[in-house]
C-alpha cells in the first residue's frame, strides 16, 4: 500500500548503554533567520560499559561543514554519513570532537529543532529535535554540562537566552552582540533550549527555603505585556508548593519562561528556560477564561515540577517517558487540587481519563504506560503515558500512604540525582523506603488495557455479614499478551439506610478499621471480602475517589444511584453516581430513538436535579459538574455500536426536558450566582461562574427567545472571557441572526488577539448546526487561519473532528474526507500535528458498518500517500491492522 519501506521500529528489549559519553559541550551559534551556523565542541570518551566500536552520532536535515577530532580536520573519506547519522571510527579513549553545521530555521515547519515563530527564533528538542541542530548522541542517557554562546544582530535579536545562568555578554563593532550561558547541571540534549528575539520581560523573584534568591522572568511579545501576572503568580505558587510538599528546591539563579505562538505541544521543561505555547501562559480577564487560568496554573506547575521529576532525575530511554510525565502529572494535579477545589479537580481529571485514555486503551494504538516498542516516539506523548501514568503513581501513593510516598520520593530523588533512570528504579526506591514489595503492581507499567471489575454484593441476614465478590479481567489489546491479574487498590465504604457510614471490619479482624473508607487489595482474578457486624443491608460505595483506573460492572438501580448521589460522603462518588444515572437514562433514550418509540424521562431525575439546584448545601462548582451531561463521545464509547445520530438526539432531548422542567430553578440560580463584582481568578468566583453559565446553557435549551436576550445581555455586561464566551457558544449553536451577528462582532473586537481568535474558530468548529463543515472550509481561507500554526489547526480542524461528532461523522463521509485532505497537507508541513489530527479516527471500529466503511476508505487514502512521515505512517498502519 505504501510506497516507501516501513520506518524502523525501536524496541525496549534492545536497549544498550551508550558506547561513548559526552562530559562537556560548548555550543556556538551565529544566528540568522534563514541561515544559522552552529559550532559544537564536545569532550568525549569511550564508555567502558559499552561495546566499543564506531561512534554513531545522530543528525538530520543538517548541512555538515566540518569535523575535527582533537583539532585535526577529517577528510570526507575519514567518516561515514547517512541521512540520519555521522559515523566516526578508530577513535582514542578520550578526545575532543568539533563539528560545524549549517541549518535553515525559516524552512523548518515541523517545529522541531531550531525554528522561527513570528519574529522569534526558538528551539524544541524533546524528544529527538536536538539532532536537527547538530550531530550528537541524541539520547537521554547521555548527560553533559552545556555552555552556550550566541551571536546575532543586536537590533533584530536584542534578547538571547539559553539554559542556566548568564555568564557574560558583550558587543561587536558591526552591530552584533553576544551572550554566554552556562548550565552547571549535566543534562540530556532534549533539555537544551535557545531563544532569540525582541521580547518584553516581566520580572519577579522568589526566595527558596534555604534562602537563595531566584530571579523569575517571563518573556512575551510586547503586545502581551499585560498578560504575564498570572503565570508569574502560578510560578511562585509552584515553587513554594514543591518545597512544602516534596522538599524540592530550585537550583539555578534564574528561572525563565518564554511564550511562543507556534508550538506543537503545551509547554516544555528545558532546564531553567521553559518554552511555552503562548496559549498556556498568557492570561488577562478579558481574554482568558476560568478554564484557561486554571490550565495555565497547572501547566506552569507541571513544567516547573519537571525541574526535579525529569531534569535532575531524567529518563534512561524514551520507553521510560512516563517516569517523568506520569509522576509530574500527578504532581501538577496535586498542586491544582491544593490551589483550588480538590473535589472538582479529581472529577475533571477522572473525566478526562475516562473519555480520552479509556478510548485509547480500547483502540488500535493501545499501549502500556511503559511501551515495549515504537516507530516514532512523538506518537507516544499520549494520555496513557501522561494521565494513566499519573493514576499509576497515584495508586502507589494510595498503597503506601502519604508519608510513605514522601519517604519514597525523597529516596528516589536522593539516590538518582544526576542520573538517567527507569520506572523500575522509581518503584525500587518506593519499595526500599517502605519495605514493601510492588512486584505484581509493576504489571501496570507493562500491560495495556483498562481492567474491568465485576462486583457483586451479598447481604447475609442471619449472620449480619456483607460480602463483596470481585472478579477482575482485562480485555485483549493489540500486543496480544495474556493479561495477568493486577494489584488494584479498591477504596470502599458502606452506607446504612440513612446514608450514614458503617464501621468496616473484615472477617477475622479483631476490631473495626479506623476509617469509614478502606482500601481493599485486589491481587487475584477472583476474591471475596466479608464485612461483619453489619446490622442491615448496606449500600456499598465503591472505588472511592476513583482509587484505580478501572471500569466497574455492578448492577445498580436508579434508586440506589439517587441514594448515593445524595448521601455518599465521597464527593467523587456522589458525582459518579449522578453520571451513571444520566448515562443509564441517556442509553435508554438512545434505545427508544432507535426503535422510534416516544421519548420520556422519569420524574425522579428532575426532582433530583431540582434538589441539587435549590439545596445550596453544595459547592456551586460541584453542582455544575453534577448537572453537566456526559459527552456524546463518552456515550458513544458505552455502546457496542455507537449510533451518532441517536446519541445526539437523546442528549438533546434530555437537555431540553431538564431545561423545561426546571426553567424557574435555572433562572433563579442564574440570578443568584451572577455576581457583579470585578473578575477575579479564585475558587469561589470560578465556582459561581461555572454554575451560572451552566444554567445559561440550559435556559437557552428551552427555546425561549427571552433567553437569547439574556445571552446578549450577558455578553454586553461581561468584563471577562468566561462569561463572554458562554454567551457566544449558546448563540452560535442556535439558528437565527443573533448568532451570526454575535460572531461577527466578536471577531471585530478581537481580531488582533490570536488566542481569542482561536476561541472564535473553536466556537464555530464545535457548532452542532448542519452547515458547520461549509463554514469551516470558509474559515480555512480566512486571514485568521494559517495551517502552519498548530494552535489554529487544533482550534479549527481538531475541535471539529474530535468535539463535534454529529458533524464530523456526517453520513455522507464529508467530515472524514475533509480530515483526510488536511492530514495530507499537514503530513508534509508538520508530521507531529498531522499524526495528532489522525487521532480523530481512533475509535473508527466503534461505529456502524457504513461509517466504518467510509472511515476505512479515508484511512486507506492516507496510507496510500507517497512520502508518509513515520509519525503518520505508524498511526495509520496500526489503525488499519486487523
Ligand atoms: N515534555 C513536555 C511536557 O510534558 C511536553 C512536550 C513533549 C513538549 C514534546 C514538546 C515536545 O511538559
Ligand atoms: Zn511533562
Amino acid at each position: 500500500m505504501t510506497s516507501l519501506s516501513p520506518p524502523k521500529e525501536t524496541f525496549l528489549a534492545d536497549y544498550r548503554v551508550p558506547d561513548y559519553l559526552i562530559d562537556t559541550v560548548h555550543l556556538h551559534f551565529e544566528l540568522g533567520a534563514s541561515d544559522t551556523h552552529v559550532r559544537s565542541v564536545l569532550s568525549m570518551r569511550k564508555n567502558h560499559q559499552g561495546l566499543g566500536g564506531d561512534c554513531v552520532l545522530d543528525g538530520e536535515h543538517l548541512e555538515l561543514l566540518s569535523v575535527k577530532v582533537d583539532g585535526q580536520q577529517l577528510q570526507g573519506n575519514e567518516y561515514q554519513r547517512t541521512d540520519k547519522s555521522l559515523i566516526l571510527s578508530d577513535l582514542p579513549d578520550k578526545f575532543e570532537l568539533e563539528i560545524e553545521t549549517r541549518i535553515e530555521p525559516d524552512k523548518n515547519t515541523a517545529l522541531e529543532g531550531l525554528y522561527h515563530s513570528g519574529s522569534l527564533l526558538c528551539t524544541q528538542c524533546e524528544a529527538e529535535g536536538f539532532r536537527r541542530i547538530t550531530y550528537y548522541l541524541d539520547r537521554p542517557d547521555v548527560m553533559a554540562v552545556f555552555t552556550v554562546s550566541i551571536v546575532a544582530d543586536k537590533e533584530q535579536w536584542p534578547i538571547m537566552l539559553a539554559n542556566g545562568n548568564m555568564e557574560d555578554q558583550g558587543q561587536f563593532d558591526d552591530g552584533r552582540h553576544w551572550t554566554r550561558w552556562h548550565d552547571p547541571h549535566p543534562k540530556p540534549s532534549y533539555l537544551f533550549a535557545l531563544v532569540a528575539g525582541d521580547l518584553y520581560r516581566q520580572q519577579d523573584h522568589f526566595t527558596t527555603m534555604s534562602g537563595r534568591e531566584v530571579s523569575l522572568q517571563v518573556y512575551v511579545d510586547h503586545e502581551n505585556s499585560h498578560k504575564c501576572d498570572h503565570a508569574l503568580t502560578s510560578l511562585k505558587q509552584s515553587m513554594l508548593w514543591d518545597e512544602e510538599t516534596y522538599g524540592r528546591e530550585y537550583d539555578l539563579d534564574v528561572f525563565m519562561i518564554v511564550a511562543v505562538n507556534d508550538f506543537n505541544m503545551g509547554a516544555m521543561e528545558n532546564k531553567g528556560l521553559n518554552i511555552f505555547n503562548s496559549s498556556c501562559v498568557l492570561a488577562s480577564p478579558e481574554t482568558a477564561t476560568d478554564a484557561d487560568y486554571h490550565r495555565i496554573q497547572g501547566i506552569v506547575g507541571h513544567e516547573y515540577f519537571h525541574n526535579w521529576s525529569g531534569n535532575r532525575v531524567t529518563c534512561r530511554d524514551w520507553f521510560q517517558l512516563s517516569l517523568k510525565e506520569g509522576f509530574t502529572v500527578l504532581r501538577d494535579q496535586q498542586f491544582s487540587a491544593a490551589m483550588n477545589s480538590e473535589a472538582v479537580q479529581r472529577i475533571d481529571d477522572v473525566n478526562q481519563l475516562r473519555t480520552m485514555q479509556f478510548a485509547e486503551d480500547a483502540g488500535p494504538m493501545a499501549h502500556p504506560v511503559r511501551p515495549a516498542s515504537f516507530i516514532e516516539i512523538s506518537n507516544f506523548y499520549t494520555v496513557t503515558i501522561y494521565e494513566k501514568g499519573a493514576e499509576v503513581v497515584g495508586m502507589i501513593k494510595t498503597i503506601v500512604g502519604d508519608e510513605g510516598f514522601r519517604k519514597g520520593t525523597d529516596l528516589y530523588f536522593d539516590r538518582h540525582d544526576g542520573q538517567a533512570v527507569t520506572t523500575d528504579d522509581f518503584i525500587k526506591a518506593i519499595e526500599d523506603a517502605n519495605d514493601i514489595a510492588l512486584g505484581q503492581f509493576k504489571l501496570w507499567y507493562s500491560q495495556a488495557g483498562t481492567p474491568e471489575l465485576k462486583l457483586r454484593g451479598h447481604y447475609d441476614v442471619i449472620n449480619h455479614t456483607y460480602s463483596l465478590h470481585v472478579e477482575q479481567s482485562c480485555p485483549q489489546t493489540p500486543d496480544e499478551l495474556d493479561k495477568q491479574a493486577f494489584h488494584i487498590p479498591l477504596a470502599v465504604g458502606l452506607l446504612d439506610e440513612q446514608g450514614l457510614p458503617l464501621l468496616l471490619q473484615l472477617e477475622g479482624e479483631e476490631r473495626a478499621y479506623k476509617d469509614f473508607t478502606r482500601v481493599l487489595t485486589l491481587n487475584e482474578s477472583s476474591q471475596t471480602f466479608t464485612f461483619i457486624n453489619i446490622e442491615s443491608e448496606p449500600v456499598p460505595s465503591l472505588l472511592r475517589g476513583f482509587s484505580a483506573p478501572v471500569k466497574l460492572d455492578i448492577p445498580r438501580s436508579n434508586t440506589e444511584l439517587e441514594f448515593l448521589m445524595a448521601n455518599d460522603s465521597d464527593s467523587f462518588n456522589r458525582w459518579d453516581a449522578g453520571q451513571t444515572l444520566l448515562i443509564n437514562t441517556l442509553l435508554a433514550l438512545v434505545n427508544n430513538v432507535q426503535l422510534q418509540q416516544p421519548l420520556n424521562i422519569h420524574k425522579g431525575l428532575i426532582e433530583q436535579f431540582s434538589t441539587l439546584l435549590t439545596s445550596r448545601k453544595m459547592d456551586p462548582a460541584l453542582v455544575a459538574k453534577m448537572l453537566t451531561l456526559p459527552s456524546e463521545n463518552y456515550l458513544a464509547a458505552q455502546m457496542t455500536v455507537a449510533d451518532v445520530d441517536a446519541i445526539h438526539a437523546a442528549r438533546q432531548f434530555l437537555k431540553n426536558s431538564l431545561a423545561r422542567g426546571l426553567k424557574q430553578e435555572f433562572s433563579d440560580v442564574y440570578k443568584q450566582q451572577n455576581s457583579t463584582g470585578k473578575y477575579q481568578f479564585n475558587s469561589d468566583d470560578m465556582a459561581k461562574r461555572s454554575l451560572k453559565n451552566l444554567c445559561l446553557s440550559y435556559l437557552v435549551a428551552t427555546d425561549d427567545p427571552m433567553q437569547t436576550q439574556r445571552c446578549l445581555k450577558q455578553m454586553k455586561q461581561s468584563d471577562n472571557m468566561t462569561d463572554t464566551i458562554s454567551g457566544l457558544v449558546a448563540l452560535a449553536n442556535q439558528v437565527g441572526p443573533e448568532g451570526e451577528h454575535a460572531l461577527r462582532a466578536f471577531y471585530e473586537q478581537w481580531k488582533d488577539d490570536r488566542l481569542v481568535v482561536d476561541k472564535w474558530l473553536t466556537v464555530q468548529a464545535q457548532s452542532s448546526l448542519p452547515d458547520t463543515l461549509i463554514r469551516i472550509k470558509g474559515l480555512m481561507k480566512h486571514p485568521a487561519f494559517n495551517i502552519k500554526n498548530p494552535n489554529n489547526v487544533r482550534a479549527l480542524i481538531g475541535q471539529f473532528c474530535r468535539n463535534n461528532p454529529i458533524n464530523f461523522h456526517a453520513k455522507d463521509g464529508s467530515g472524514y474526507q475533509f480530515l483526510v485532505e488536511q492530514i495530507i497537507i499537514l503530513n508534509k508541513l508538520n508530521p507531529q500535528v498531522a499524526s495528532r489530527m489522525l487521532g480523530a479516527f481512533n475509535s473508527w471500529r466503534q461505529y456502524d458498518a457504513s461509517r466504518q466503511e467510509l472511515m476505512k476508505k479515508a484511512l486507506n487514502d492516507i496510507a496510500s500517500q507517497k512520502d508518509l512521515s513515520p509519525d503518520v505512517y505508524e498511526v495509520v498502519t496500526k489503525y488499519l491492522a486487523d
